[in-house]
Parts: C-alpha cells; structure tokens; sequence
C-alpha cells in the first residue's frame, strides 16, 4: 500500500520561532503511531534549522530559487534549503503566481533546479473562479514539466490546488476534486505513459479541514492533502493527520 501524503503549509507563519517549535512538536505527536502516512511540514525557511524532522514528519520549503547560488539578493537556492533538512519543495504556489508574479515558465526552472538538489517538487495547479479547469491546469501542467525526463518524474507530486479554494472556506466537492484528478492524470499520460501517470501522487489542497479531509481521499481518490490554514491548529492538524492514517 502506498503511503498517502499530507503536506502542512505553514505560508508566513507562525511568527515565532517557539511556537514554530511546538508546532512542529505537536505535528510529530499527533503522527506517532499513525500508520502509511507521510508528513511534511514546510515551514518558512529560517525555521528550518530549528525543527528536527523524523521518519514520519519531513521537512519542506515554500519557494526555491532556480540558480544553485550567485547574485540574487534575498534567494534561496534548493541546494541550501536541501543542506538545512528540507526534502521538499512546494512550488507553482497561487500564492506565489498572484504576489510575486511566477510564471509556468520560472516554475519549470525551479523544479529543475529542486530535481538537480534531490528535493522532491510539489507542483501546484488550478484555476481561478470563473476559468476552466481542464484548459488552466493542462496549460500549467505542460509548462510547468516542459523538458523533464520520466526518471525525473519519479520525485515530482501533483497538487491540484483551486484558486478559488485557497484560504476561502469554499472547499472544492469531492466530484470536482476526483475529476481534476482524473484530469491531471490523463494530461500526464499523454505527455508520458499511463504507467507514470498512475505513479505520480496527485493532492488536493483548498480549505481542507478535519471535516472534509476523508472524501479527498475516499471519494475522489486522492493521495493526500496540501493543508494551508488548518496545519496551523495543532489540535485540528493532528485530527487531520489521525483521519487520513486510520
Ligand atoms: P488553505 O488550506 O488555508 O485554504 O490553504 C491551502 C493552501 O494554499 C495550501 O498550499
């Protein structure tokens, strides 16, 4: 059985390094026990050095920048998010497109880079309210991958992450979270094969609370979660975490 995954988006917060720590205490309490679940929390990155992360709760980042290192004031490179304990790296974040202006063709640059520093990269996709799914998603998929081998493939997750649901308490259904996953993988196989495309973990991540994490899983066949708000809530994080394990 494969283990599903459930990536804590911290964003910017918590805003000290102590409640960083108990956070991150009460991630790895709330997982013990819990079986065939993978953890991540990515926290920002100057908490990275202060969290211990253990076989069930790793350690991601946020961003990454595309270069190894060099002239680029206020970047962090993969390499150095790599050599302080992250595993992962979440990138193509809404967030991150809207604010910081991050087109399909940086995010390409960036998994690359992640690849090349042993991260595994977390692509986000979605629309925004009032586009279509299929033509957003298949554009960003195909962008975003442009040039990656099918042996690279095999560190690369998929998050379908609407826009629309992003810190907006208007969870995707079910239905809709099964169909872009069906989607997303039906764009993958035709990029590369069905073998790969059922291989890829495909996460839903959009205003996923305690209440509404299991149908993510059971009905629209998910492999995890990529969890914004809720991650901050210790007691709502581990009810999240002791619902996905079981
Ligand atoms: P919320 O869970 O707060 O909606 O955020 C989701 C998200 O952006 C995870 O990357």
């Amino acid at each position: 059985m494969t283990k599903k995954i459930i990536i804590a988006n911290w964003k910017m917060n918590p805003k000290k390094a102590k409640e960083a720590q108990a956070l991150f205490e009460a991630a790895k309490e709330g997982a013990r026990g819990v079986k065939n679940i993978q953890i991540v929390v990515c926290p920002p990155f100057v908490w990275l050095g202060i969290l211990k992360s253990n076989v069930q709760v790793k350690l991601g980042v946020q961003n990454c920048h595309w270069e190894n290192s060099g002239a680029f004031t206020g970047e962090i490179s993969a390499a150095m998010a790599a050599d302080s304990g992250a595993e992962y790296v979440i990138l193509g974040h809404s967030e991150r497109r809207r604010y910081m202006g991050e087109t399909d063709e940086i995010i390409n640059l960036k998994i690359k880079s992640a690849l090349k520093a042993k991260l595994k990269a977390v692509l986000c996709v979605g629309e925004k309210f009032g586009e279509e799914m299929s033509i957003v998603v298949e554009s960003q998929i195909i962008k975003s991958l442009a040039g990656l081998s099918v042996n690279q493939m095999k560190d690369v997750i998929l998050a379908y992450e609407p826009v629309w649901a992003v810190g907006t308490g208007h969870n995707c259904s079910p239905d809709n979270a099964l169909s872009a996953g069906l989607f997303i993988r039906k764009t993958l196989t035709k990029l590369y094969s069905r073998f790969l495309a059922e291989k890829v973990p495909v996460l839903y991540g959009g205003s996923v609370d305690d209440e509404n994490d299991n149908a993510y899983i059971d009905q629209s066949r998910l492999d995890g979660l990529l969890v914004g708000g809720a991650s901050l809530d210790a007691e709502e994080f581990a009810g999240i975490i002791k619902g996905i394990g079981r």
